[in-house]
């Protein structure tokens, strides 16, 4: 057994004034939720679900707020660090750590838990309406983009992300999950693009509040006024993502 919850307790401690927001223990919670949720659904065992639990939780406990350095590696270390300071064995320790190290991109993956972080991650955190939310707000607070126009920013850095997206990542069994997760994404953009109001609006609300840290990215979610139809579809599916309450839809989306 793990000591989970005083794990948990120092993700959220260590997150406090977190440089990034949306790498805030939210995220880590959620991804935690996420990655446990994905061992499950794989056939892992309940011990490996804890394992998932806690790589979650520790995934991004290292997010400077630029891309310019790699994050997985160096919270990897960091891992390890923490998990002696708990008491934990190297050889749980390790399995942990290999999870925080590749859920950056894919890997060669030796079993559910060490791909769990990485699925969450990208299936449930960096898609869906969510994400639409999150991506607007960091595109904000990103250093990257701190002398550039709003405009060209959320273009640019949509069309990167919409770029990089290789569907055969994941495994075949999810690929409904991932076209379903995705298409709030896509939808949303082409609406950005072709200049729709309430894509904007949307837009720009996240964004400035990114950019002065004036709220936290859920209460950004929780707070955003709708213009239309559409942006309350969004705001609806992002503020039940973010409450747990679409894993048994979820489910239905996977192959067994
Ligand atoms: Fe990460
Ligand atoms: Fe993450």
């Amino acid at each position: 057994m793990l000591p989970v919850k005083d794990i948990e307790d120092f993700a959220r401690e260590e997150k406090k004034d977190a440089d990034s927001v949306i790498h805030d223990f939210g995220h880590l919670k959620r991804t935690a939720t996420g990655a446990a949720w994905f061992v499950r659904i794989l056939g892992g065992s309940r011990e490996d679900e804890e394992l998932a639990y806690v790589a979650g939780l520790l995934h991004d406990i290292v997010r400077p707020n630029t891309e310019k350095v790699c994050h997985a590696e160096a919270s990897a270390e960091r891992t390890r660090e923490i998990l002696r300071n708990f008491g934990i064995g190297p050889e749980t320790a390790e399995r942990i750590v290999l999870v925080v190290r590749d859920h950056r991109k894919p890997a060669k993956w030796r079993d559910a838990l060490h791909q769990s972080v990485f699925l969450a991650d990208k299936i449930l955190e960096q898609m869906g309406a969510y994400v639409v939310f999150r991506r607007a707000y960091y595109i904000g607070e990103c250093f990257d983009f701190r002398d550039k126009p709003f405009r060209e920013s959320v273009t640019k850095h949509f069309r990167r992300r919409l770029e990089k997206f290789r569907p055969e990542v994941f495994p075949a069994r999810f690929r409904k999950l991932v076209e379903y997760q995705y298409s709030w994404v896509t939808d949303f953009f082409r609406d950005f693009h072709s200049g729709m109001n309430y894509a904007e609006t949307l837009a720009r609300f996240c964004y400035d509040a990114g950019r002065t840290h004036s709220m936290l990215l859920e209460e950004c979610i929780k707070h955003y006024e709708p213009v239309s139809y559409r942006d309350r579809e969004i705001k609806d599916e992002a503020l039940k993502y973010i409450e747990g309450r679409k894993f048994r839809e979820f489910e239905g989306f996977v192959r067994s």
